[in-house]
């Protein structure tokens, strides 16, 4: 028999189509947005850049941090949560098939702070540190360049199949060139990717993972957009292929849009690993997370299934609609697909425009702000990254808008 509480979980339909003003709301993404395209003229535009989602949080969420605030008793919360690794545990199980032991689990604030905290325990200044560009830019210009780490680039290639659908794809060659440098001494695996939307594949992870095993390279698996998976597609987390060296970064901040809470999980299997990785976050002075951070994770990974069910589903209709109206009605466009992540990656460069051009196009004259592809890397000028977790209204306003300015 259904409990009233169950019978209320499984009805609870989210109306993602709502509009909710976040202007004046202290959000990074709609307030004071304009500092961060520096040299363009975005008042005005609607942004769709930072990954965050204009949608609450599931009802559990907002019951559970809710409860928690009217308590009015904001002490200091244990440094080490078991909540946090209980809940990480039932949720890698339960989405991912990957079987962890909560011991394992180490909370964070952030999964870039995190990389740090990596970068500063397991490699010197002067080491080189592996990355796959264009990708998610803070690995590169935060965790490696503000720790005199070096930054050593595998560029993805793209491949066009015979039908002139184009994806992203490993050169492996160039990654064992790299890999098997003895000054590079880490590798930070972005899975889903961030910007280029891949979701790799069993063959493509077990492949990289073999050749950090042989050249000794800790991987650092960021898997934050692994729950975001749209469908047809499927995650294998890194942990589950070899748990040997490696640290597995999770988070329902991107799925539940939790990212202000400040709450993530490390996967660190490896004892002596994980006692390293701890010692540098107390050299940090990081360890212990805000007193909300460990219920939200909770009551998100305990209870979040059905929303995010019916969010990937929002989200898959709004990457395909803006896929398909902006290669209609702007020649040259090309959207990658979107496999994983909410992301649309969107080449310009086939309109005849130069990357600056294009860039103005879309940011003062379509009056779109999203990420301007070079931030990712060289290899992503010319690109945009748009962010369509939003109501369908919006995007549909935003691909008109991008589609007319480069009409005029
Ligand atoms: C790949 C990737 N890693 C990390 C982050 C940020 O994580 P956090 O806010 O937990 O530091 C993002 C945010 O967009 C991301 O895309």
């Amino acid at each position: 028999m259904i409990d009233t509480d169950e019978k209320e979980q499984i009805d609870m339909k989210y109306d993602f189509d709502k509009y909710i003003e976040r202007r004046g709301t202290d959000s990074c993404k709609w307030n004071d947005f304009e500092k961060v395209f520096p040299g363009y003229d975005v008042s005005g535009a609607i942004p769709m850049w930072v990954a965050d989602m204009d949608f609450p949080a599931p009802k559990e969420v907002v019951d559970a941090v809710t409860a928690r605030a009217a308590e009015g008793i904001y002490g200091y919360p244990v440094l080490y949560s078991k909540m946090v690794g209980d809940a990480t545990k039932s949720w890698l199980s339960r989405r991912h098939g990957w079987e962890i032991e909560s011991k394992w689990v180490v909370a964070a604030s952030g999964i870039v702070p995190a990389v740090t905290y990596a970068v500063q325990a397991f490699t010197e200044p002067g080491d080189k540190i592996l990355i796959q560009p264009p990708v998610y830019y803070p690995f590169k210009d935060k965790c490696i360049k503000y720790n005199n780490r070096i930054a050593v680039e595998n560029q993805l290639i793209v491949v066009e199949d015979g039908s002139r659908r184009r994806r992203y794809e490993i050169d492996f060659e160039d990654f064992e060139k790299k890999v098997s440098d003895p000054e590079l001494k880490m590798f930070i695996l972005c899975s889903p990717h961030n910007p280029v939307a891949r979701v790799w594949t069993y063959e493509e992870l077990a492949r990289m993972v073999e050749l950090c095993e042989k050249y000794d390279v800790l991987i650092f698996s960021d898997e934050i957009h692994s729950d975001l998976i749209m469908r047809g597609w499927k995650h294998v987390p890194t942990g589950a292929i070899s748990e040997k060296n490696l640290i597995a970064a999770y988070a329902p901040s991107k799925t539940f849009n939790l990212a202000g809470i400040r709450t993530s999980a490390l996967v660190i299997p490896d004892d002596e690993l994980r006692k390293r990785y701890v010692h540098q976050m107390e050299i940090d002075e990081v360890t212990g997370l805000n007193v909300f951070a460990p219920i939200a994770l909770k009551a998100a990974y305990d209870h979040g299934e059905d929303y995010l069910e019916q969010l990937i589903d929002y989200l898959d209709g709004n990457i395909k609609f803006a896929k398909e109206y902006l290669e209609a009605n702007i020649p040259g466009a090309y959207v990658y697909t979107t496999e994983g992540t909410y992301f649309l990656w969107i080449d310009f460069n086939g309109t005849g425009l130069t990357p600056e051009e294009i860039y103005k196009t879309v940011l003062e004259k379509g009056k779109v702000a999203g990420d301007l592809g070079n931030w990712f890397g060289i290899s992503g000028d010319g690109f945009i990254r748009l962010n369509p977790a939003c109501p369908r209204s919006i995007v549909e306003e935003a691909v008109k808008r991008i589609a007319s300015a480069f009409e005029k």
